[in-house]
C-alpha cells in the first residue's frame, strides 16, 4: 500500500481539532458490516452502533429491549467493515444507571469483545458516577443529552424537550459536567436550536445534534431514516437523501415477477 492509500483512522482527538477548525463533523448510524463499510468508504467521520437497532434491526418499539450481547454483535459486525472512521457503540438501557462497577464491566465487554472505540450513555447528574468510572478505565465516552430515548417511560413522548427555562438550565449544566468529567463528545437530540448553539459554544468539546439545529459542531441522523427505509418516521429534523423502500419494493418485485414467469434465470446465469 502506498503512503496516498493509508487510511487514517478518525481519532477523538481528530474530532477535537475539526471543532477548533470549524470543520462540521458528519456522523450516522450503522449496525451491520455491509452496510458499515458503505458509510465508511463514503467518508463519514463517526459511526454510531446505536441502540436504535432495537427499533430499526429488531423491530421493537423502544429502545429498551436491546440488550448488552446483541449491542456487542451490532458492534463488531460494524467494526469489521470500518477502515476510517471512529466507531462508537450504545451502552444498552439497563448496563450502567444504577451501578457504576456494572457499568464499568458493560464498557469493558464493549470494548474487547466488539473492538469499539467508544462508548455513548444516555443522561447526565444521574450517571457521573458510572462516566467517571468508565472514564478511569481509559475507554472514551460520548455522553447525550436531551431526548433520551432510553428515559421514555418516564416522559411518555417523543416530543422536544428543554423548552422550559428550568430544563435547559439542567441540560447546559450536565453538558458541563461531562465535559470536566473528561468526555470526548456530546450528542443533543431534540432540543430547540438556540439550546444547541449555546452549548456547542460554551463547550470545548464537539457537540453533535440530531434536531438540535445547525449551530452545532456536527449533525447525526439514523441511517434506514435518513435513506428512506424507514417510512413512517418523519420528524421535522429528519431530511430524506433517497427514497430506497420505494426501490427495494421496485427491485423485489421484478424479482419476483422474473421468478413467477421463468425468465430468471436465463441461460447464461445457469451452469
Ligand atoms: O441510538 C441512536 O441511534 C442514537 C442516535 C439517535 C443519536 O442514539
Amino acid at each position: 500500500m502506498s503512503v496516498h492509500n493509508e487510511v487514517k483512522k478518525v481519532t477523538t482527538h481528530r474530532l477535537s481539532e475539526m471543532k477548533l477548525r470549524g470543520e462540521k463533523i458528519a456522523m450516522l448510524t450503522s449496525y451491520d458490516f455491509s452496510m458499515a463499510s458503505l458509510v465508511d468508504d463514503a467518508g463519514i467521520d463517526v459511526l454510531l452502533v446505536g441502540d436504535s437497532a432495537s427499533n430499526v434491526m429488531a423491530g421493537n418499539e423502544t429502545t429498551l429491549p436491546i440488550t448488552l450481547d446483541q449491542m456487542i454483535y451490532h458492534g463488531a459486525s460494524v467494526v469489521k467493515g470500518v477502515k476510517r472512521a471512529l466507531v462508537v457503540v450504545d451502552m444498552p438501557f439497563g448496563t450502567y444507571q444504577g451501578n457504576s462497577l456494572e457499568a464499568l464491566t458493560s464498557a469493558i465487554r464493549i470494548m474487547k469483545e466488539a473492538a469499539a472505540d467508544a462508548v455513548k450513555l444516555e443522561g447526565g447528574s444521574e450517571v457521573i458516577e458510572s462516566v467517571n468510572r468508565i472514564l478511569s478505565a481509559g475507554i472514551p465516552v460520548m455522553g447525550h443529552l436531551g431526548l433520551m430515548p432510553q428515559s421514555i417511560h418516564k416522559f411518555g413522548t417523543y416530543s422536544v424537550r428543554a423548552k422550559e427555562e428550568a430544563e435547559a438550565e439542567k441540560l447546559l449544566n450536565d453538558a458541563r459536567l461531562l465535559e470536566e468529567a473528561g468526555c470526548f463528545a456530546i450528542v443533543l437530540e431534540k432540543i430547540p436550536a438556540r439550546l444547541g448553539s449555546q452549548v456547542a459554544s460554551e463547550l470545548k468539546i464537539p457537540v453533535i445534534g440530531i434536531g438540535a439545529g445547525n449551530g452545532v459542531d456536527g449533525q447525526v441522523l439514523v441511517i434506514h431514516d435518513m435513506l428512506g427505509i424507514t417510512q413512517q418516521f418523519s420528524p421535522r429534523f429528519l431530511r430524506r437523501y433517497h427514497n430506497l423502500a420505494a426501490e427495494i419494493k421496485g427491485a423485489v418485485g421484478n424479482y419476483i415477477q422474473d421468478v413467477k414467469s421463468s425468465d430468471f434465470p436465463n441461460e447464461k446465469e445457469q451452469y
